[in-house]
């Protein structure tokens, strides 16, 4: 399908996919404007000699009122935007670390956890509907991850991201439907990148199987590509790095 909008929306822009993703639209000639929503500044430097004069970067906490400042600022562009992707996530940082057994669990944990990477995306499919409505295709990728999916639990652990992630996937689907009856040219998936070299998996890399490492460059052609083959059916589809339909 070809992109007839001209706009792309990367949210989370700073990490390694959300970074790698505005790199992958900043090359796209068929995208004319790359808006980045992060709560960080914009990395003097990143996407240097890329199509530069096409980057907006808009600051922003993920707060419900300022993410809906944020769509404020995007309005004047409602109707043009073809791609978006949103990027967030969060499985350690210095004060927490995935659980190995259910005496780890604690609610602050789950609450972090819940926030960035289920929380934050449900907001952005509430606040960004009546920008994304329109005529223009607009296929819109979030990162979920295989560790969300029920069937594919076999090893345990990790329950506050495996838990935020199933619940992303709830999410993701229950927005489809109603995306499906109100937005019919909004098209949602929930994304798998496989283990990708990031600040993320950077401490669970030495477990990675040889070539099983993906470079984010890699992913984002991928993505980029599995979102020009997407077509507007209505459904939540849920796929890896490779296209495959993950099971539920
Ligand atoms: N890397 C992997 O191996 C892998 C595997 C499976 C799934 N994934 C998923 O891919 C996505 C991107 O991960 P990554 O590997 O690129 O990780 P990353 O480099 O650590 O990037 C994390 C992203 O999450 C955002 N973020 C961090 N803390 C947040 C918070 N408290 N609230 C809201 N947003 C927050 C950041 O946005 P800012 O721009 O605001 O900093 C950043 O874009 C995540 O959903 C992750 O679960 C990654």
């Amino acid at each position: 399908m070809n992109s007839v909008g001209r706009c792309a929306l990367v949210l989370g822009a700073s990490g390694g996919l959300g970074s790698a993703m505005v790199s992958e639209f900043l090359n796209d000639p068929e995208i004319d404007k790359v808006f980045s929503v992060s709560s960080k500044k914009n990395p003097v430097g990143s996407n240097e000699g890329q199509n530069q004069s096409k980057l907006v970067w808009l600051q922003a906490e993920y707060s419900e009122t300022q993410m809906a400042d944020t769509v404020s600022q995007l309005m004047p562009h409602a109707g043009t935007f073809s791609r978006v992707c949103v990027c967030h996530g969060l499985l350690h940082s210095d004060k927490l670390w995935p659980e190995k057994r259910l005496e780890d669990i604690t609610s602050e944990a789950l609450q972090e956890i819940f926030h960035s990477n289920t929380v934050v995306p449900a907001l952005w499919l509430k606040l960004l509907f009546k920008i994304l409505k329109g005529q223009t295709p607009c296929i819109v990728a979030t990162m979920s991850a295989r560790v969300g999916s029920l069937s594919d639990n076999n090893l345990g652990g990790w329950y506050a991201y495996r838990a935020s992630k199933a619940a992303l996937n709830m999410v993701l689907k229950t927005a489809s439907i109603e995306y499906a009856r109100r937005a019919k040219n909004v098209k949602l998936i929930a994304f798998h990148p496989g283990t990708t070299d990031t600040a993320l998996s950077k401490p669970f890399q030495s477990t990675v199987p040889t070539g099983k490492l993906f470079t984010t460059e890699f992913v984002a052609e991928q993505l980029a590509m599995i979102m020009d083959s997407a077509q507007l059916d209505g459904e939540l589809s849920y796929l890896d790095w490779d296209g495959q339909t993950i099971a539920w």
